[in-house]
């Protein structure tokens, strides 16, 4: 009979049809009279059977890892006691090679496994990411965006693309990845924040998912050059709706990744601790965090007891959130150590309406606040921070035509994978890594 042409996913549901799938040999194992094939095509994988004249066949032909085949034959059900992807088995009656990988199985397989040397791995990026751990991140990956896109859209918040090519910094200088912009200076974008802050009198709620770029020369568990920086601007609101809004939002998209059937599963493969967040979060003052941290004698990056003012720095912040174990909102940081254009709070001038979520196991994943409204305290921020104001002409005018109460955030998107996936880097949560001595492939 006819075979339908189908993706490995949908060829599950075919029980006793001939079928048609292309894929790539992903394992294979064959004795004298069967050859057993696990074909991959991205949607999954499925068992294959081929015996007789075709093994013969194959055994001939030499099929390496890696190479593509179509497979023609009959899906059947698996053997009670049996454990196959999709419960079938695909009996084949027939291929075609469509491109012989080299042989030397050893090879390949290296390159995709689990545990092979790291920088070999990264080199190979492009042939690792057919591994099943790295594949399934990528998938969770893809869900959790278009999760996150459903939630702006059910809150009628607009998309819009802003420029990674810029001449303004947002989160501190020493960060800034500086290029020759036909003979001026410009540079890659670190946040998107001060040009959503702009579409607000335009569009409205505005939010974006835009690549942001950090120059951080130390190499950590958590830090990219490159990362996908999801953020949100909100007018009108105040800092206890913008702690609502980011639990929302964490809440809900976290909860629809698990409720995809695709990327559902994945999760529960790679991370089977995990526990789906739920709000209210906890709410902890940066000086009570202080108070803790003294408490439980974590010491700062000089090795001296926290003090208000102290930056909690990664160790410090991973040890407090896991030790406390739930999602925690950190807010009420001190202006100095917190960016130029944070809202001060009205009952303390010391500290910023700003706030970290801060997960366990990664700690901060998102980083957020309300912003200065008025045009001379921005001044201020801005000599404070020694930033030359001139470049800002278009974010301060913000101020000057029209302000309003304003805040937003932004959500590291391989941080929040990390989290989710049970991955120790964030680099294992991003297509092709980016940090300080690899730019390729
Ligand atoms: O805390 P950050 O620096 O905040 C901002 O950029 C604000 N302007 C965002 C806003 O309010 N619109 O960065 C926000 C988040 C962090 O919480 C973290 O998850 C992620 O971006 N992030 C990084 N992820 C990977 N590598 C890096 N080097 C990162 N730097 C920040
Ligand atoms: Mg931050």
């Amino acid at each position: 009979p006819q075979a339908k042409k189908v993706k490995i996913d949908k060829s599950y549901g075919l029980l006793d049809q001939r079928v048609k799938i292309s894929g790539w040999i992903h394992r294979m194992r064959s004795n004298k009279k069967v050859v057993f094939i696990v074909l991959r095509d991205g949607t999954g994988y499925i068992q294959t059977v081929l015996s007789g004249d075709l093994a013969l066949a194959q055994q001939t032909l030499d099929l390496t890892l890696e190479s593509t085949v179509t497979l023609y034959g009959t899906i059947v059900s698996v053997p009670e006691g049996k454990s196959a992807p999709g419960g079938v088995e695909l009996v084949v009656d027939y291929y075609e090679v469509v491109g012989l990988a080299p042989s030397g199985d050893e090879a390949i397989t290296n390159k995709i496994a689990e545990g092979a040397d790291p920088s070999l791995l990264l080199d190979q990026r492009h042939l690792a990411l057919r591994g099943e751990t790295l594949s399934a991140v990528m998938k969770v990956r893809a869900s959790l965006l278009k999760a996150i896109r459903r939630v702006y859209i059910e809150e009628d918040i607009t998309e819009v693309t802003p420029p990674c090519m810029v001449q303004t910094q947002v989160e501190g200088g020493s960060t800034l990845f500086k290029l020759d912009y036909y003979g001026e200076e410009a540079y890659l974008t670190q946040s998107s924040q001060l040009y959503l802050e702009t579409c607000l009198p335009a569009l409205g709620d505005v939010y974006c998912i835009q690549e942001s770029f950090r120059a951080e020369k130390s190499h950590t568990r958590r830090h990219l050059s490159e990362y996908t920086h999801i953020e949100a601007e909100l007018a009108f609101i105040d800092f206890n709706d913008l702690l609502q809004h980011i639990e929302t939002l964490i809440v809900k998209s976290i909860q629809y990744v698990l409720e995809d059937p695709i990327a559902g599963p994945l999760v529960k493969q790679l991370n089977p601790g995990f526990v789906a967040p739920k709000g209210p979060f906890m709410r902890l003052e940066y000086k009570d965090a202080i108070t803790w941290l003294q408490e439980h004698g974590i010491k700062n990056e000089e090795g001296n007891d926290f003090q208000f003012g102290d930056d909690i720095a990664e160790a410090a912040e991973r040890k407090m959130t896991d030790t406390i174990g739930v999602p925690i909102l950190l807010i009420r940081f001190p202006v100095e150590i917190k960016s130029f254009y944070m809202k001060r709070c009205s009952d303390d001038p010391r500290v910023t309406e700003s706030v970290d979520v801060l997960m366990p196991t990664v700690g901060e994943i998102t980083g957020g606040s309300m912003r200065i409204e008025s045009t001379e305290e921005l001044m201020a921020g801005f000599t404070r921070e020694g930033i030359d104001s001139k470049a800002y002409y278009w974010f301060i005018d913000q101020r000057k035509y029209g302000t309003c109460p304003h805040g937003g955030y932004g959500l590291g998107t391989e941080r929040i994978l990390a989290w989710l996936c049970d991955r120790f880097t964030v680099r294992d949560c991003s297509l092709y890594p980016r940090f300080s001595g690899r730019c390729k492939p």
